[in-house]
C-alpha cells in the first residue's frame, strides 16, 4: 500500500471512531485555537484522534492542524494539514460537520499547487469519504459504515447550477458582495448549514456556489488556505469545478503563516468566473 492510500485508510478508520463517538463530546468546551477562535471539546478530541492514527504512517513527515500553533514533526514526507471537525459549531445542534485534509508534498506554509491529495468527510445522515488524488484521475467517492468503506462511483460536478450557500453575509463590509449574494438566491436555492463540508456537499451534489467572503470581523474571510480553502479547491477542481479568491485559483494563494485565511468561493466554474467579474475581493 502506498502513503495515500495508508493515510486515506487511516483518515476512513478514524471517521468511523469519530462518527461513532462524537456525541460524548457535544457540549465539552475547549480552550482557543491559533486562529483566536473558541474551540468545542470535540475539536480538540479529533485533532488527538487524527495525529494518533496519520502520524505514524510511513511517508508521512509532518502533522499541521487547525488546533495546533505549530507543525508536529514526525519523520520524513508529506505534510497532512487537517481541519479534524469542520464546523463543530453544528455538533451540539446535531447538524452535519465534516474533516478536511490536505496531504502536500511541501513543508508549510505552501500553496495548493503542492497538495498531491485532499479528502473530506462528511458526517451526515450517513458518513461518505471523498478523496481527489493527482496520481488517479476520478474522484472517488466512498460511503463508510460497519467499519469499512463501501466505493460509490466517479464523483463529478453537475452541469448545471442549482444551489448557492454564502456565509458571511450578515458581518459583510461589502455592499457589491451583499448585492451579488441577494442576485444569486433569487436565482438559485439557498443551501447554508454553518459547515463548510456540508455546505460545499450541496454544491457537489446540485451544483451550485459555496462562498465564505471577506467580513468585517476576518477582512481576510475566515477559512483557512491550508486546512479548509485549498484541500477543498484541490477536490473541487480535480471534480470539474472551479475556485477563486477572488482574484485567481485558491491553488495559487501563497499563504504567507500556516494560520492564514483567504476568501474562499467554491463551485461550478460559470459561477466561479462570475464571482471574479463582479466582486472586488
Ligand atoms: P471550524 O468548525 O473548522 O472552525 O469551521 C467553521 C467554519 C466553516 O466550516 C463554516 O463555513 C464557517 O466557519 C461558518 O462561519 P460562521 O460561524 O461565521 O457562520
Ligand atoms: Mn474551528
Ligand atoms: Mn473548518
Ligand atoms: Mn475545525
Amino acid at each position: 500500500m502506498n502513503t495515500l492510500e495508508n493515510i486515506a485508510r487511516e483518515v476512513r478508520n478514524t471517521a468511523h471512531y469519530v462518527s461513532d463517538n462524537v456525541a460524548n463530546y457535544a457540549g465539552a468546551s475547549g480552550g482557543t485555537n491559533p486562529s483566536g477562535e473558541d474551540q468545542i471539546g470535540a475539536d480538540v478530541w479529533a485533532d488527538s484522534l487524527f495525529y494518533d492514527s496519520l502520524a505514524p504512517i510511513e511517508g508521512v513527515g509532518e502533522y499541521a492542524s487547525e488546533e495546533r500553533e505549530t507543525v508536529t514533526d514526525c519523520g520524513d514526507g508529506y505534510t497532512v494539514a487537517i481541519d479534524p471537525l469542520d464546523g463543530s459549531s453544528n455538533i451540539a445542534s446535531n447538524n452535519s460537520v465534516g474533516t478536511i485534509v490536505g496531504v502536500y508534498d511541501a513543508e508549510l506554509p505552501a500553496s495548493g499547487r503542492e497538495l498531491v491529495a485532499s479528502i473530506m468527510v462528511l458526517y451526515g445522515p450517513y458518513t461518505t469519504m471523498t478523496v481527489a488524488r493527482n496520481d488517479r484521475e476520478e474522484v472517488q467517492e466512498y460511503l463508510l459504515r460497519d467499519g469499512h468503506s463501501e466505493r460509490w462511483g466517479q464523483f463529478e460536478l453537475p452541469s448545471k447550477a442549482t444551489v448557492v450557500g454564502l456565509a458571511g453575509i450578515s458581518s459583510n463590509r461589502s455592499a457589491t458582495f451583499n448585492a451579488f449574494a441577494t442576485e444569486l438566491e433569487q436565482e438559485m436555492k439557498l443551501r447554508y448549514g454553518g459547515a463548510t463540508v456540508a455546505d460545499l456537499a450541496q454544491v457537489l451534489e446540485y451544483g451550485g456556489l459555496f462562498g465564505y467572503p471577506r467580513t468585517t470581523p476576518n477582512p481576510d474571510g475566515k477559512l483557512r488556505v491550508h486546512f479548509e480553502s485549498a484541500p477543498l479547491a484541490h477536490l473541487v477542481e480535480a471534480a470539474g469545478g472551479g475556485s477563486t479568491d477572488g482574484t485567481q485559483s485558491i491553488l495559487d494563494v501563497e499563504p504567507d503563516s500556516l494560520h492564514a485565511r483567504t476568501p474562499t468561493f467554491l463551485g461550478n466554474t460559470d459561477l466561479i468566473d462570475r464571482v471574479e467579474r463582479t466582486l472586488d475581493e
